[in-house]
């Protein structure tokens, strides 16, 4: 009998234009894994109203995600592609957690600590952040979180608050475990630290043929060695050892003749995205989302029918 296949869900983050880093790190580790699992992919839109107050840009960037995900070839009709605000037992259900849990518990989390440390307005969703990516995460009994490293606290929240629910409640959620993308190499930018959309050192993954031109001419060289290495060290990603130590051995010393042929290289990847990306219009992916939004409704509805009548407000 074929078995069930595990749940997934991940948030994704409307935050703007994604770089080469994101692909490797993110994007393509999950193209290569999403069709094992039953698949859910939330664009975390009410996430990103703690920091994204231009109702413009927010609008921009939920549509823009979702271009990116179907631009890379993850299928809606493989995956339900919907959005956070569309189905608002997610934010019933939070309200419910907060309820549960007490303002030390949220204290303790990293992101809030972070963001605050770094000046950023302690808005009070900001503090309750955890408690709305636990609702996320428990409405659809995921048994799989993939997240980086730094999420991975609020898994943990996820779990605890799950445990505390049914502890009160009696059995409702399931603990969920997190897939942390631990084996994947951090892409270095282009002066050889961390590709970050902060530090301004990125190759944009879905710009024009000019823009990747002009950030790998502008990848970061010393003139000491013969090969270029922050070079090289994106090229690995495209091409195997193998084939790059005859081109970098016939180019000794020939830095331009290099960063040519790693553009070509990083166009024959993403050239064919961009142009897919440039296909999908807005209608698009309001059709994605709505579809979606409806096979997701329709689990989350079921759960906060059992989670209110525990919790004694259904009469
Ligand atoms: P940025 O550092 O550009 O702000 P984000 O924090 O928005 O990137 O990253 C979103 C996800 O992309 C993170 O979970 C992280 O795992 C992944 N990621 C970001 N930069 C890299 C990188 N240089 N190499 C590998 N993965 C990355
Ligand atoms: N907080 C996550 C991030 O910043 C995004 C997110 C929101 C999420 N809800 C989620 C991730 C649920 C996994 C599961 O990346």
């Amino acid at each position: 009998m074929a078995q069930r296949k595990e749940r997934l869900l991940t948030g994704l983050q409307p935050s703007g234009q994604l770089h080469i880093g994101n692909y490797f790190g993110v994007l393509r580790p999950f193209a290569d894994s999403y069709e094992q699992y039953e698949s859910f992919l939330m664009v975390a839109d009410y996430h990103a109203l703690t920091s994204i107050k231009e109702s413009g840009v927010l609008r921009e960037h939920i549509i823009g995600v979702v271009k990116d995900y179907l631009a890379v070839g993850i299928d809606p009709s493989k995956a339900v592609y919907f959005k956070q605000s569309d189905i608002a037992e997610h934010t019933e259900l939070a309200w419910i957690f907060e309820c549960l849990v007490t303002v030390p518990f949220l204290m303790q989390a990293h992101a809030y600590k972070d963001k605050t440390a770094r000046g950023l307005e302690a808005n009070a969703g900001l503090f309750n952040y955890p408690m709305l990516m636990a609702a996320d995460i428990l409405l659809y009994d995921t048994d799989i979180v993939p997240v980086g490293q730094d999420q991975r606290q609020h898994v943990e929240y996820a779990r605890e608050v799950a445990a505390k629910f049914n502890a009160t409640y009696g059995e409702t959620f399931k603990e969920p475990r997190d897939a942390i993308r631990s084996e994947v190499a951090i892409v270095p930018g282009i002066d050889g630290q961390k590709m970050s959309k902060s530090y301004g050192n990125t190759i944009p993954l879905f710009g024009s043929r000019d823009e990747v031109a002009r950030a790998v001419m502008g990848i970061v060289t010393d003139s000491t060695g013969e090969r270029p290495v922050h070079v090289h060290a994106i090229h690995r990603l495209f091409r195997s050892e193998i084939e790059l130590e005859p081109l970098y051995e016939a180019h000794k010393n020939n830095y331009r003749a290099l960063k040519e042929a790693l553009i070509e290289d990083i166009e024959a990847v993403i050239a064919p995205m961009r142009e897919k990306r440039a296909g999908i219009s807005d209608a698009d992916v309001l059709r994605v989302l709505q579809e979606g939004g409806g096979r997701a409704k329709a689990v989350a509805s079921a759960k906060m029918r059992d989670v209110r009548q525990r919790i004694g407000v259904t009469l």
